[in-house]
């Protein structure tokens, strides 16, 4: 495995390269979630691209920038295990100048559910994917469902600046206990945990209701509200697909959203209907 930290020395090795190249864009301290996506570009393409970049931009001020887990060693031996070919390594100074052309959110689906509870956000996120992505120039692109509305806007961004990657979604990887895996899981205290699983009972609760029959959204977000009850909730969101607005649940084309905070640590997850 070669590690690059440089984006031009990236761009040279992979200009000689034969064959499709699948990129998964991480800020690393790797965990089963991450693995998935990785499994998947080295199941589907001859050269897989990793990289570990804690990206500031998506950070808001006051928010976990400094103390996000870094395990640089670890991700690496764990990238060099599941067969990646390059770790791209940058820092900030690789990616950033001082005075940039900036991408923004777009107005709509990029400024609600996270986009409202931390402005800013997502245009940090979707400059650095394209950044990453114009580094990289990969075949396939892969991304978890976790993030769904990062998801969304990034295939929206590919789709409205004609790029020819391909982004591929990948289903979330829980624990046992239905935790979806998180890097800033280890954040949480044996209890925090306990509580957290309030997220996806209540998800797994709005999946049932929908199975037996029940499609209005209010009467499905306020069982969902009740169960997470104790919690401090960012959203409940029940959207289609596309991030808009419904009042009943089309199943096919639905996702119910959850953000929540467990002590100081922000989570998010949803499930697809
Ligand atoms: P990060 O949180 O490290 O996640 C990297 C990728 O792993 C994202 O596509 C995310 O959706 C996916 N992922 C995280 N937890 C997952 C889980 N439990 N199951 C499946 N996939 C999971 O998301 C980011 O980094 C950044 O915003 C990034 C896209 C790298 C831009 O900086």
């Amino acid at each position: 495995m070669k590690i690059i930290s440089h984006p031009l020395r990236l761009k040279e090795t992979l200009r000689d390269a034969q064959g499709s190249v699948g990129f998964v864009p991480t800020m690393g301290a790797l965990h089963e979630g991450h693995l998935e996506l990785i499994k998947n570009a080295r199941k589907e393409n001859d050269i897989v691209v990793v990289s570990i970049f804690v990206n500031p931009t998506q950070f808001l001020e006051g928010e976990d920038l400094d103390k996000y887990p870094r395990r640089d060693e670890a991700d690496k031996k764990i990238c060099e295990l599941a067969g990646v070919d390059i770790l791209f390594f940058p820092t900030a100074q690789d990616i950033y100048s001082e005075d940039e052309v900036k991408l923004q959110a777009p107005n709509v689906r990029g400024y609600i559910l996270e986009g409202f509870t931390r402005p800013g956000h997502f245009s940090g996120v979707l400059t650095v994917v394209m950044k990453l992505l114009n580094i990289v120039s990969p075949t396939r692109a892969y991304f978890g469902k976790k993030d769904a509305q990062q998801l969304h806007l990034i295939m929206l961004m590919v789709k409205q600046y004609f790029m020819s990657v391909e982004i591929v979604p990948i289903d979330t990887v829980r624990d046992s206990d239905g935790l979806a895996q998180s890097s800033r899981n280890v954040y949480l205290s044996a209890e925090q945990r306990a509580e957290a699983l309030k997220i996806p009972t209540s998800l797994y609760h709005g999946a049932k209701l929908i199975s037996q029959g029940v499609t209005d959204v209010e009467r499905i977000r306020k069982e969902i509200l009740e169960i997470l009850s104790g919690l401090e909730v960012g959203y409940v969101a029940i959207l289609s697909r596309e991030f808009e607005p419904i009042d009943t649940v089309q199943i096919g084309n639905s996702i119910i959203l959850v953000e929540a905070i467990v002590g100081e640590t922000r989570l998010l997850d949803n499930i697809w209907l």
